[in-house]
């Protein structure tokens, strides 16, 4: 913390972002885990505009619709940037036209460095200029990626990266509109000084299967949960769902668990299936209301785990996204507090064996600003928040998780706090109030929590699984 103090001096305006949005993580949907490079064009992005109506969509909160890479042709003799002409022969204004006709905001992507990731023109020296283009455009929302400019692969951040982001954040300021802005810096380095640069940061590389999601994602957003909420978000990077259609997939299972996970973290929902022919199981992956609401719960609480048997990490371990071929043998349970109550998902990692999990359902409680609420309650009413089934009020919660990813999403609320209208209140802690090492609260149970100041915790013993 003394570190970040005296580093922020140096790095940022009084100010920061300021910008009003991202209340909630954003909703919506991009084009790269759906075409990539491939098929970025006007008449497909029409088509999915339409469509994302079609599907009911925009009403469900997906209000994005983001182009990612590949759209940028050159720049012109004014430095403007001009799009490829056979894929969008009517501009860039005339898609983001139709795309707001539909009622929906339109998004785009640039890159803080000379060159974007695929080899587009990218926005080193020509912030104020792009910020400009963009919003004479309509532009809601800006992706600005972090290819071909300086860079740091651990810890402390780049002086320089942050210097660049801060050019385009103040230059789209300048401009008057307010744009969300989705920075793609890939380290977790970015978490702390996340907020003061954008409405959401990402915190590792591409989640691209089961194995990066659980390599750049779940294992590094489990330490960064204290930098997420209201106005800024951690972003561990888009959704990819399981349509053959989609040129980026998991199986169906793992993308539903993605869903489920990124939602209990308060990650940015960003639909990357194939829009234009999603499966069934996507559309109701997608669709799940209630698994939505734990993603936009108004507290803006990023979850944590709660229980775990997987091996001891450290923070420091995840800073430099390393990538393990092997995901852990293990199960994690990941809890979120929500208004009038907590959303838990019971997550098996092992890729073989099926694992059964006893969770006793206190155990979700965690971040509670008073340790009373805590205290406060053995039973909960339980809902299934896949199956949509009451599951009734219990102490504890069994279950048979399938192997490779696959889990359980519930919805727990307090028996106690039914009664009253005033513990739920009380979770609405500020920031401020929660202790800065989220920590759950084990009370009377099992061996004792293994805690460091940096560590996720774990029980020296699991329980029986
Ligand atoms: C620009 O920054 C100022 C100061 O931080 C802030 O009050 C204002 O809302 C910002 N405007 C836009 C359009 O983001
Ligand atoms: C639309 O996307 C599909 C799938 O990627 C691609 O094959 C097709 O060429 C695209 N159409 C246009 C006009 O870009």
């Amino acid at each position: 913390m003394r570190l970040l103090a005296s580093l922020s001096g140096v790095f940022f305006s009084v100010h920061g972002l300021d910008n009003g949005l991202g209340n909630t993580p954003q909703m919506g949907y991009n084009t790269w885990n759906d075409f990539e490079c491939e098929g970025v064009s006007e008449e497909n992005i029409t088509k999915v505009a339409d469509k994302m109506v079609d599907l009911g969509l925009p009403a469900l909160g997906y209000e994005y619709l983001v182009i990612d890479d590949c759209w940028a042709h050159r720049r012109g003799e004014d430095g403007i940037l001009v799009p490829y002409e056979k894929a969008f022969p009517h501009g860039m204004k005339n898609v983001a036209d139709y795309v707001h006709d539909k009622g929906l905001k339109f998004g785009i992507y640039t890159d803080r460095g000379r060159w974007t990731c695929a080899g587009r023109p990218g926005g080193s020296g020509y912030e104020v200029t792009d910020a400009q283009t963009f919003v004479s455009w309509g532009v809601d929302y800006v992706k600005t990626d972090s290819c071909f400019g300086p860079d740091s692969l651990e810890d402390p951040p780049s002086p320089e990266a942050i210097g660049q982001y801060e050019l385009f954040r103040d230059a789209l300021n300048k401009t008057g509109r307010k744009v969300f802005l989705a920075l793609s810096g890939w380290h977790n380095w970015y978490s702390p000084y996340g907020k003061s640069l954008a409405n959401s940061w990402r915190i590792g590389y591409d989640v691209r299967d089961w194995r990066s999601a659980w390599n750049y994602a779940i294992r590094v957003n489990a330490f960064l949960s204290e930098y997420g909420g209201p106005g800024g978000w951690n972003d561990p990077d888009m959704l990819v769902g399981s349509s053959p259609g989609a040129a980026v997939k998991m199986t169906p299972q793992q993308s539903r668990t993605q869903f489920s996970l990124w939602s209990v973290m308060a990650a940015p929902l960003l639909l990357g299936s194939s829009m234009l022919s999603m499966s069934s199981h996507d559309l109701e992956t997608y669709t799940n209301a209630e698994v939505i609401a734990v993603d936009q719960d108004p507290l803006g609480i990023q979850g944590q785990i709660v229980w775990e048997n997987c091996p001891l990490r450290k923070r420091a371990d995840v800073h430099q996204n390393q990538y393990y071929d092997e995901i852990p043998y293990c199960q994690q349970a990941w809890a979120k507090p929500v208004r009038d109550g907590f959303a838990l998902v019971l997550l098996n990692l092992d890729r073989f064996q099926p694992a059964k999990v006893d969770f006793k359902v206190y155990d979700v409680c965690w971040s509670s600003p008073s340790s009373k609420s805590c205290d406060f309650f053995e039973d909960a009413s339980v809902r299934d928040l896949w199956s949509k089934q009451e599951l009734g009020v219990r102490k504890s919660i069994q279950v048979t998780l399938d192997p490779d990813g696959a889990s359980r999403m519930f919805k727990l609320v307090p028996l106690k706090w039914k009664a009253s209208e005033t513990e739920p209140a009380a979770m609405a802690a500020t920031k401020s109030q929660r202790r800065p090492a989220l920590r759950p609260q084990r009370m009377g149970m099992g061996p004792p929590l293994i805690l460091e100041t940096d560590t996720v915790h774990f029980l020296q013993e699991p329980t029986e699984l």
